[in-house]
């Protein structure tokens, strides 16, 4: 029942706790063991694919970080341009629609009042269609949209997303996976990566198993007033949601930066009082980003880096290292939000703040 926590002393955890089993939900029926079923996305998903020439992404918060991500993976994948922007900035501005672009609005409640003005905006203003990607049947947002991909993540209570935020991305990496497929996508590529989407239950639950060790990191956190979170590529989406986590849970002022822009001002602020969070899966980027935690190090900057196993990332003083499980470059983003979800989490409750209820935070956001 989600309106009871369980065994859980909190939604968010409960919430945390549920990702293998929606983030396979939102798979089901959409994925065969090697390839995605386009049709799972709606009759009109293959003639509206083969025209999407741009990708424009609207969302609030920490589907606005979802969205984010989606763009590395739309344009990597997919090759075609893809834009992001807070729907609150969008909706205030002049802006230029290029031909055939697909107006694409993440919401988890469908309610959230600038994400659907922007819609609003977007539909008068000839765009070729618009996708939702939702989790709240009948919404708003699933009503008015032309295509919706809903996740099935279930009613998520706490206030600090986290199951809707992990099933967008599985969704988004889906849609993805069938507009690459409309633009060259070797088909290869699209089952390594599929087989990489069926894999990602496991490995949340893996990650999971490493509560106990998270929550032991977490004592580092509780006397600090500010922290910082460093990710390069799609991994600097997930940092930016690992610091909104933080703030919005434990009340820590957290910063997330993409790690080659450390020495254009944060570094700065860097000293022991500063813990600094890095994501570092086992990428093209990991080498560049050890130099980055070497220039934290030499400030006396305190670390706490989530690694893949592989990433040759070692534990010395000033170094806490935590060893994930290696994942397919593509679906990392998936799986290193979850040690930054249960980082916040215990933090928070050693901090003893309501963590289901943040104060001067809602849930959804209706009103402007
Ligand atoms: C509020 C919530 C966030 C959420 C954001 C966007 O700020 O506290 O958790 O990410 O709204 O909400 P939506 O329902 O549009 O995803």
């Amino acid at each position: 029942d989600s309106a009871d926590k369980g065994e859980y002393r909190h939604f968010m955890l409960k919430e945390i706790y549920e990702q293998p089993r929606v983030i396979k939900a939102t798979m089901e029926g959409r994925v065969t063991k090697t390839r995605v079923l386009e049709q799972a996305l709606g009759t009109e998903a293959e003639n509206l694919l083969d025209n999407v020439r741009h990708v424009q992404i609207i969302a609030c918060g920490t589907s606005y970080h979802a969205g984010m991500v989606a763009r590395y993976w739309i344009e990597e994948l997919a090759g075609v341009p893809c834009s992001v922007e807070v729907a609150s900035e969008f909706r205030y501005r002049k802006h230029v629609i290029q031909q055939d672009t697909l107006f694409l609005c993440i919401s988890q409640s469908g309610e959230t009042a600038d994400t659907l003005a922007a819609l609003r905006q977007a539909k008068k203003a000839g765009f070729r269609a618009a996708l939702g990607i939702c989790n709240v049947p009948g919404s708003s947002l699933v009503r008015e949209s032309d295509l919706v991909i809903m996740t099935q993540a279930g009613p998520e209570i706490g206030v600090a997303s986290t199951k809707a935020f992990t099933t967008q991305l599985t969704a988004l990496l889906i849609f993805t996976l069938a507009l690459a497929r409309h633009n060259g996508l070797p088909e290869e590529k699209e089952t390594e990566i599929v087989e990489a989407i069926h894999r990602l239950p496991g490995q949340v639950s893996d990650v999971l198993a490493l509560d106990g060790e998270i929550a032991e990191m977490s004592k580092a956190f509780m006397d600090k007033n500010h922290s910082l979170f460093l990710g390069r590529g799609s991994q600097f989406p997930v940092a930016l949601e690992g610091a909104l986590k933080l703030k919005e849970i434990s009340y820590i002022h957290a910063e997330a930066y993409p790690a080659g822009e450390l020495k254009h001002g944060p570094l700065a602020l860097v000293d022991s009082e500063m813990p600094v969070v890095t994501v570092a899966p086992n990428n093209d980027l990991v080498e560049k980003l050890k130099s980055n935690l070497e220039e934290v190090r030499a400030r006396g900057g305190e670390l706490f880096v989530f690694a893949d196993k592989l990433a040759g990332v070692k534990p010395e003083e000033g170094i806490h290292v935590m060893q994930l499980p290696s994942v397919h470059p593509i679906t990392a983003p998936i799986v290193y939000t979850v040690p930054l979800q249960l980082l916040s989490y215990h933090v928070a409750v050693l901090k003893g703040t309501d963590v289901d209820q943040p104060r001067n935070l809602a849930k959804s956001v209706t009103v402007e």
